[in-house]
């Protein structure tokens, strides 16, 4: 079994680990661990973990920030072997939940995705993030979408 819990710096290495062996993200090659524990110390509530229960494993992460103006998505990763079981759905489900209820104030989530990655999209839209259909549509390429809260 899995569940959702907060992110603490323990996790970093995780983080770290799978976003240069697994992630298929290429506009986030300027992140550097001290920048990730940054984030991390300063969006308490808004950076969650999906851990094993029987084990502690962390089997995937989603990170995100508030900057007193906007929100934005950074991360989301699950673990090859747990994918399609929801996790990364309940993942960005607690992250919101987390921007709604403790974080600065922003009203408005920014998410950028490839146009290629259809779970991550599905996830967004579940979530009821908003995507321009065009752009959707013609550009196979890293678009924008938002959610208001
Ligand atoms: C994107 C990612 C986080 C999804 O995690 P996950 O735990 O498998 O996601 P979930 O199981 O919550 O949801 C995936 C949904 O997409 C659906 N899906 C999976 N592959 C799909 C495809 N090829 N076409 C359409 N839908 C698809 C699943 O059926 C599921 O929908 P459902 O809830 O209606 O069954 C995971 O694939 C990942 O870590 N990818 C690499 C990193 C990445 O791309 N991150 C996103 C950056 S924006």
């Amino acid at each position: 079994m899995v569940h959702i819990e907060d992110m603490k710096i323990c996790h970093l290495s995780f983080i770290l680990q799978r976003r240069f062996d697994n992630f298929t993200i290429d506009f986030l090659e300027w992140e550097d661990s001290s920048m990730l524990k940054k984030t991390i110390e300063q969006n308490p509530h808004t950076n969650k973990v999906a851990v094993e229960s029987s084990t502690g494993r962390p089997v995937g992460y989603i990170l995100g920030g508030d900057t007193g103006l906007r929100g934005v998505l950074h991360h989301l990763f699950v673990s090859p072997e747990y994918r399609s079981a929801g996790i990364g759905y309940l993942l960005m489900a607690e992250c919101l939940k987390g921007f709604r209820e403790n974080a600065w104030g922003a009203r408005r989530i920014l998410g950028l995705v490839y146009g290629n990655n259809p779970s991550a999209i599905k996830i967004l839209k579940q979530n009821g993030f908003i995507f321009n259909p065009i752009l959707e549509q013609n550009f196979p390429c890293v678009i924008p979408c938002y959610l208001d809260l």
